[in-house]
């Protein structure tokens, strides 16, 4: 094999491993995010827009770099990836376990980014229980991040797993004790990153209703 054959193979190797880190990192920041927002610890809301959207882009740019990843594992020629074997869970003959951990979280990541951008034509209801699998899709994310990577037994990466899994875990303990049960829809579901922008709308609603009812009271006197 010539040097430059061996550079090529290496780069989509270096590749897919830097966008399987990179997606990793930008969605245990997008779920901390989120949960700051839904636990309030960032404060009472209405936040500005940028707070809401930083949770989106975070979210988004992991769907993108999801996709380097995955993209470069299928040009990458050491360990043969074809469609079947990022598609299929359990049908990779490497590491069976450990890569279908993050083809399921795939799904999952792609379910919550198509259902948060059409967030406005959903039922809100639909919405919010797709946006709850963000949990299992970041439980599935790092133990994928743990058992399929090169750099499992680094210690350096090791510890930002479990750092980061250590404020997920907390932050979601927090959000069960402060947020309130989500009473918009009767739907039963807790408070989310979502509810800002929804209560803020809802808001302007009741707003709007009784600004009418007291113009409409006014014209019959
Ligand atoms: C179709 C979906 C996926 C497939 C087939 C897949 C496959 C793989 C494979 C084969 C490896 C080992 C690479 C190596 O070290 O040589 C790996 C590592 C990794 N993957 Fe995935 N993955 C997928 C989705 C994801 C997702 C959604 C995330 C996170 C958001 C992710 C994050 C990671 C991380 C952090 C590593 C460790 C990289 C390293 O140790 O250097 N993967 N993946």
């Amino acid at each position: 094999m010539d040097t430059s054959t061996i550079w090529t193979s290496q780069l989509w190797w270096y590749l897919a491993r830097a966008g399987g880190i990179v997606a990793w990192v930008l969605l245990a920041a997008s779920m901390i995010w989120g949960l700051l927002l839904s636990t309030k610890l960032l404060g009472r809301r209405p936040h500005p827009a940028w707070v809401t959207d930083l949770h989106r882009f975070l979210g988004g740019l992991s769907v993108v770099f999801t996709a380097v990843h995955v993209a470069a594992l299928v040009l990458d020629s050491y360990v043969s990836f074809g469609p079947a074997e990022v598609l299929v869970p359990f049908a990779s003959h490497w590491r069976p376990a450990a890569v279908a951990w993050g083809v399921i979280a795939t799904y999952l990541l792609v379910a919550i980014e198509v259902t948060s951008l059409l967030r406005h034509r959903l039922p809100r209801r639909a919405w919010r229980a797709t946006h709850l699998l963000s949990f299992p899709l970041f439980g599935l994310g790092t133990l994928h991040a743990l058992t399929a990577g090169t750099d499992a037994g680094t210690v350096a990466w090791q510890l930002v797993l479990a750092m980061a899994g250590a404020t997920v875990l907390g932050l979601t303990a927090a959000r069960q004790v402060r947020t309130r049960p989500y009473d918009g829809a009767g739907d039963g579901l807790k408070g989310g990153p979502g509810d800002a922008t929804a209560a803020a709308g809802d808001a302007r609603q009741a707003q709007l209703a009784r600004a009418r009812a007291v113009a409409g009271s006014r014209r019959r006197r």
